[in-house]
């Protein structure tokens, strides 16, 4: 059976243009736009209309880093696929690719086996998986080809966590000339991880044990060297690098710099980086904790070169690094001691609205807006142009964002499963109203009409900002 939804009246923005235009859904795709009062458009009929006068109609949210239901210090983040992409929904996000954890002296296989039991039929939105790797060996390595023709094209390391995730310089460097050779994207957690577990251990021998201390310890320098050892490593062996969340100047000058040089090396940046600091990491009775991720907030002073970065497109993505632990219970597990304090924050409703607040504060344009959430996210891991635009033969996964509301971000109204909002009080304007997935309406003018399972399983191509 057919059914068709026409949206009216919207300003329609892409990566690339802004337009009034209607757009028409069939079957969960959109076959075709038309400009607003055209003869083409008022000739068309549907079971449903959606007004978007006034409101901006824009690509659902490509969201390429998330964690749900993370394993973390004998903890798990307390969104899981259900809760987590449900808020994800309320937030105009409609696909997530989040990361499948390989375990230490297991297979690959194993791992992403594990992720599909936690993901599949949980999902009220699309879903994909990039692929942690714990364990460089032969094993592993054969199994990385096996998995980019499956549609698993992304690899992450960390040059962080000794003894945990950590993957030293040799495994760095095979994991990589695979994916030179199988296509893959190398994505890399830049920390230089050894050197930080030193401050670490000196910190708290020295009574250093507060929240703020976790910032200082992962010096934005750390970060910096990481992210340099990382484009050499991926250079030598031939390998395109993403690096993921990026927070310090120096880093960013890193990749501006391998980018002057017309390298294949791309960056992301969060939210939490562009609009909380140092200063959050020392708010009192222990409230820094709540914003402990890695890498750290860093000083006040470097949001500008993340603006910077994401305005010459030395950085061009921004994802969120979701990975919520409640404040009661999980975050208190560092009580006396900051290493023990699970990292992550939540952000995965928030991406959105708060990038929205950058159009209006003048930090980026409309267009970037959804480059960066929604266009160049789809292209970075194969997906595009099924997700991040509204083209004929896109799905239908459509926010009808209206700019001119006014919210509060708060853990009172906020849909994340977790105690706590990194932007208490914060005031937005801009809101999204209603979400299509796949053409299926689940937000309707701010009420949850999803459900648990609509969201598939989508399988990736290679990374399409190479050539
Ligand atoms: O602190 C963070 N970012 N937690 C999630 C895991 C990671 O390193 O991305
Ligand atoms: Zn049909
Ligand atoms: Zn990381
Ligand atoms: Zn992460």
């Amino acid at each position: 059976t057919h059914s068709r939804t026409v949206v009216r009246g919207g300003l329609v923005i892409t990566a690339s243009d802004e337009t009034h235009a209607d757009v028409l859904v069939e079957d969960g795709r959109i076959v075709a736009t038309a400009a607003t009062g055209s003869s083409v458009a008022e000739g068309w009929n549907a079971e449903h209309t959606i007004d978007a006068t006034g409101k901006y109609v824009i690509p659902g949210g490509v969201d390429p880093h998330t964690h749900m239901d993370m394993p973390f210090g004998g903890t798990f983040s307390a969104d899981d696929f259900e809760t987590g992409t449900r808020a994800a929904a309320w937030g105009g996000t409609t696909t997530i690719v989040d990361f499948a954890i390989q375990t230490k002296g297991h297979a690959l296989r194993e791992g992403l086996d594990r992720w599909h039991a936690k993901a599949d039929a949980q999902c009220s939105i699309d879903y994909a998986f990039h692929m942690i790797l714990s364990d460089v060996n032969q094993g592993t390595l054969k199994e990385m080809d096996m998995l980019v023709e499956e549609g698993i094209t992304s690899f992450k390391m960390f040059m962080a966590y000794p003894g945990v995730f950590y993957s030293d310089d040799g495994q760095i460097l095979r994991a990589m000339q695979r994916t030179a050779s199988n296509g893959g994207l190398t994505m890399m957690h830049a920390e230089n991880g050894i050197a930080i577990d030193v401050l670490v251990e000196q910190a708290l021998a020295a009574g250093r044990t507060d929240p703020r201390h976790h910032g200082e310890v992962r010096k934005a320098l750390l970060e910096a060297e990481a992210t340099h050892r990382a484009i050499q490593l991926a250079r030598v062996a031939g390998s395109p690098l993403y690096v993921v969340h990026v927070s310090a100047e120096e880093a960013v000058a890193e990749l501006a710099a391998a980018r002057d040089k017309n390298l294949p090396v791309f960056g992301e940046t969060c939210p939490q980086y562009l609009f909380l600091s140092t200063d959050n990491l020392a708010e009192p009775d222990f409230g820094g904790a709540k914003y402990v991720c890695s890498t750290p907030l860093r000083p006040r002073e470097h949001q500008a070169a993340l603006w910077r970065g994401l305005r010459t497109n030395d950085l061009q993505v921004v994802s969120t690094d979701h990975c919520p632990f409640c404040f009661v219970g999980q975050k208190e597990l560092g009580r006396g001691d900051f290493s023990k304090i699970p990292n992550g924050m939540p952000g995965v409703e928030h991406r959105m609205d708060l990038l929205h607040q950058a159009v209006l504060d003048g930090h980026i344009s409309r267009r970037r807006w959804i480059e960066l959430a929604c266009a160049t996210p789809a292209r970075m891991f194969g997906l595009y142009p099924k997700k991040g635009t509204l083209q004929p033969g896109s799905d239908a996964d459509i926010v009808i964002y209206d700019p001119q509301a006014q919210q509060t971000l708060s853990v009172d109204t906020h849909h994340m499963n977790v105690d706590y909002s990194a932007y208490e009080g914060k005031q937005i304007t801009g809101q999204v109203e209603t979400v299509l997935s796949r053409g299926e309406t689940v937000i309707d003018r701010r009420t949850y009409t999803g459900r648990a399972g609509h969201g598939q399983y989508t399988p990736r191509g290679l990374c399409q900002l190479l050539d």
